[in-house]
Formats: C-alpha cells, structure tokens, sequence
C-alpha cells in the first residue's frame, strides 16, 4: 500500500483527493493537515464524507509515516511549506498549487501532465500538477504544437465556481453567480504562463499570440475550453493527428460526436472533439476542474510515481443527469 498525507486537507481540491483515495486499492491515507480545522473529524467539513471516514484533521505532519504527500494549498503556501518543514527525499511530493509549475533555477518539479511527460513523472520525486484550465486548454492544442503547427491561438473557456476554492466570494455567492456569466482576467489569465511554456517546450519556433478570455458558469464543477487557429490540415488529417498522439493515453481521446461538460464531470476523462470550419480548425476539450483538472490527476501522477496500473483509483462515474 502507498501511504499518503495531505497538506491543506479542507480545501475542495483535498475533498476531491479524500473521495478518490478512499476507494483506491492501493493507497491508505495515513494523515491530513489542516490549520483551519485540526483536531475536528474530516466528515465535518467534507459532509458528503459520513459514515466513509473516522479520519480526524491533524495538526503536524509526521513524514517518517508516509511515502507521499500532496499540497492541497492555496497560491504561495506550498512554497512557504516547503521551506519550513524538512521532508525527507524519499517522501514524493505532488503539488496542486501554482508554486512550481514553471521552469526556474533550483526548480526540480517535473510538470504533470501525463499526455506530454509520462516517463518524467515515472521517474519524478517532485512533480507539479498541471492548472484546471491549463489542462483543458493544452490537451486541445498539444498534438498541433508536436507537429509544429500551431498558429496565433483563440481560446474562450467557461468553468465552474469549485475552480475557485471553498471560501465564499462575490462571484461566488449563489445569488450572483446562478442564471448568470461573466468574464474574468481576459488576456491575462496565469494559467497562460504553464500553457506556453508546454507549447514551447514542444515547438520551440511557436512565437505568435496564444489569446484567452475565461469564463465564470453557473454549475459547480466542469471546464469546457472552445480552441480554434488557423490549419492547412483538412478535418481527416487533423482527426489522424490527434488520435495518433493520444494514442496511449488513457483518460484523454477524441469522438467524432459532439461532446458535453456531463460526460466527464465526476471522471478523470478528457474528451475532445475536433472540426474543420473553412481554414479554421476548431478544438473542443471538455474536463472536471477538480478531478482531470486537479485531484483526479494529481492521483494519476502517483500512479505514475509509484509504478502502478495508470487507471488504479480512477474508474469514476460521470454524473448524466
Ligand atoms: N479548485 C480547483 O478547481 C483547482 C484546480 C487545480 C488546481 N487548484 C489549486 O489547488 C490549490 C488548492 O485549491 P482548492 O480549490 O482546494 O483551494 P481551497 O478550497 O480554497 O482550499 C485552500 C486551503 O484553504 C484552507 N482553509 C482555510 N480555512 C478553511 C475553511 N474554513 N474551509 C476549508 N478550507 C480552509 C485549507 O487548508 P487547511 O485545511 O490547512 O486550513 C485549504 O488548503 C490551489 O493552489 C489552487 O490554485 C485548484
């Protein structure tokens, strides 16, 4: 069994990973930190949690008692953690904040996105887990950056108000955000840092505009990104394309048929779906923020870390109504 504890065990992305690991037959959850709520029982805060678990927050990490631990943490925090606990090297560290997805000196996290590095990840202590958004978004576009033929990048993507934390907001507050849609950071969402430095790695020529206006919906969980560039492809090659690259991927593939958010809410899937419109070719990619785009993947990556069946945990249903 793979032992594992979580940092920053009351926020959703941690609810999301206490779910998923409960039922997953190789792991046992040994511990989970919170600051905001140590010493209380993990099914006071995560509700749909009672009668899984008899788990208890704790107060102190004790890493001599786990083989992984995931930084469920807000922007900023997994650093600062990091910093002021001393983790011995053979604990693995998977982080789902922001922290150390991007290339720097002194930076050994290798960034987890399955689809583009699943041999790194195999071999990886550290690994940094891929953005909601940035997930989406990269799954529709990294096939054309490997063939070198991405162009200038238009991208709208709508999600859901989960992507935003546990802690009550303006544009999260039901009377606002229900029967309603807005834009946000349009042009100048963060997630564009991790998606370039990815397109670049794979098309070091890329160099024209990668353009992003994000969406706020009025549903909990769900990314749908609708991507579209300039292609000389015709619709069969651009289809052959993808299939070819997602070929041994196993939660990521194309369909023919439209796609839509139910299909893969609940799921770790990424379901794609591409078209030709004139000189246009349009990319639908549709993802559960929290589990494809963060906890769902970030068990993926441990799966990967620690040799096992990629798919262990992750038989998940999707909610179709
Ligand atoms: N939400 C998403 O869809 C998503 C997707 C991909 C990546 N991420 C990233 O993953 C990280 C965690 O995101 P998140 O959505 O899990 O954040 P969150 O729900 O806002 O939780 C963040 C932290 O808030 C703390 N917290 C403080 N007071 C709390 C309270 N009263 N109730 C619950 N939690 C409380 C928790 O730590 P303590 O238990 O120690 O207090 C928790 O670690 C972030 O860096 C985020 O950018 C999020």
């Amino acid at each position: 069994m793979i032992k594992v504890g979580i940092a920053g065990g009351a926020g959703y992305t941690a609810g999301e990973l206490i779910r998923i690991l409960l039922g997953h037959p190789q792991a046992e959850l040994v511990w989970i930190l919170s600051g905001s709520h140590a010493h209380e029982p993990v099914h006071k805060v995560h509700r749909d949690l009672l009668g899984d678990t008899d788990l208890v927050f704790v107060e102190k990490p004790d890493f001599s008692a786990v083989d992984v631990v995931f930084f469920c943490m807000g922007h900023g925090k997994s650093a600062a953690f990091l910093e002021g606990h001393s983790i011995p090297d053979r604990v693995k560290i998977i982080d789902l904040s922001h922290d150390y997805r991007l290339k720097a000196e002194g930076n050994d996290f290798v960034y987890g996105l399955p689809e583009m590095s699943r041999e790194a990840i195999q071999e990886a202590t550290h690994v940094a887990n891929p953005g909601c958004f940035a997930t989406a978004i990269q799954l529709a576009l990294l096939p054309l950056a490997d063939a070198g033929l991405l162009t200038e990048v238009h991208i709208h993507a709508i999600t859901g108000s989960t992507g935003a934390g546990q802690a009550p907001s303006g544009t999260t507050h039901f009377s606002w955000r229900n029967n309603n849609i807005s834009v946000y950071k349009a042009f100048g969402h963060q997630h564009l840092q991790e998606i370039g430095q990815s397109l670049k790695a794979l098309m070091p020529a890329f160099d024209a505009a990668v353009n992003f206006v994000p969406l706020r919906g009025d549903f909990a969980r769900g990314i749908l990104a609708s991507v579209y560039l300039d292609c000389d492809l015709s619709q069969e090659e651009a289809c052959r394309l993808f299939d070819r690259y997602y070929e041994t991927a196993v939660f990521t593939s194309r369909f023919e048929e439209n796609i839509d958010l139910k299909q893969v809410v609940n799921t770790n899937k990424c379901l794609l779906h591409v078209a030709k419109y004139d000189g246009k070719l349009h990319v639908t990619s549709v993802i559960d923020n929290l589990t494809k785009g963060a906890s769902g993947q970030a068990i993926h990556n441990m799966n990967l870390m620690f040799g096992i069946a990629e798919k262990t945990g992750l038989y998940l249903k999707p909610s179709a109504f």
